[in-house]
């Protein structure tokens, strides 16, 4: 008797499904976007400046909520997600996102266990964490420093740091290497591909070519708020080997 091999389901970690995003003065950011993420991928999302990648990213963190379609990560569905259950969704999400400053006025320690001490942590569990964050990022050594004499890429870092000294399953970065130069987009690429080694999920917003050029796993282009033909074919998991994704040239 043949036995087949048992097929292994990636799990989905994101869902979208035909999901659009109007914003109140009626500006359709998103039209019928629809993909899936499995866990461990490392993706890009790719477009021109206004395409919706940010729009995208804040649709998967609850910033935002979607006109119409499904948004589900890690199993709940942001459309219909009650406030009170933002939190718990937020703790599977680091967020790397422009608009959220280092605060000048404390060290490079004191930013990283901020995100801890909101959660209530244990202040010598905090330090462990804040402590193995930093050393992720190489700023263990600029622990007492204020973040103000960092250079533009270390300051990057300590952000990175600050987003994942939760430890999330799912790291959303929008424009990373947005204002840095290529030495230090290199280093952040592969902070991030260190992190996909582990098993975190990654998906990065970006219009960098020279990051771009580097990567060989699945991208997913957004043109004036929909999909491209492209990525539209690809954006099942499963529809490109799987083994391939998330490796850096
Ligand atoms: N809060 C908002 N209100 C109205 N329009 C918005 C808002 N945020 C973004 N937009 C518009 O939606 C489009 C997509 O924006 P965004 O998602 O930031 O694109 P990207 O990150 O690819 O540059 C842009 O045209 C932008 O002006
Ligand atoms: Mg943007």
């Amino acid at each position: 008797m043949i036995h087949a091999a048992p097929i292994i389901q990636p799990t989905k970690v994101i869902h979208f499904s035909q999901v659009s995003k109007r914003y109140p003065n009626g500006y359709e950011a998103l039209k019928n976007v629809s993909f899936e993420i499995a866990e461990g991928e490392m993706i890009f999302l790719t477009g021109h400046s206004g395409a919706g990648k940010s729009t995208l990213l804040k649709l998967i963190a609850a910033i935002e909520r979607p006109n119409s379609g499904s948004v589900v990560v890690k199993g709940q569905n942001i459309a219909t997600l009650k406030a009170g259950a933002i939190p718990f969704l937020r703790r599977n999400l680091g967020l790397i996102f422009q608009d959220h400053k280092l605060l000048f006025d404390r060290s490079v320690f004191d930013n990283v266990i901020l995100p801890l001490q909101i959660c209530g942590f244990e202040h010598r569990e905090s330090t462990k964490r804040v402590r193995a964050a930093l050393d992720k990022v190489g700023l263990l050594k600029r622990e007492k420093s204020n973040p103000i004499t960092l250079s533009g890429g270390e300051q990057q870092r300590l952000c990175i740091a600050r987003a994942i000294v939760n430890r999330p399953a799912i790291l959303l970065a929008d424009e990373p290497t947005g204002n840095l130069d290529s030495d230090y987009a290199n280093e952040i690429l592969s902070i991030f591909k260190s992190f996909n080694q582990v098993g975190v999920t990654l998906l990065i917003a970006t219009h960098d070519e020279n990051v771009l050029q580097q990567f060989s796993g699945r991208t997913l282009a957004l043109v004036h708020g929909s999909l491209t033909p492209e990525s539209a074919a690809q954006a099942i998991t499963g529809a490109s080997n799987l083994g391939n994704l998330g490796k850096l040239r």
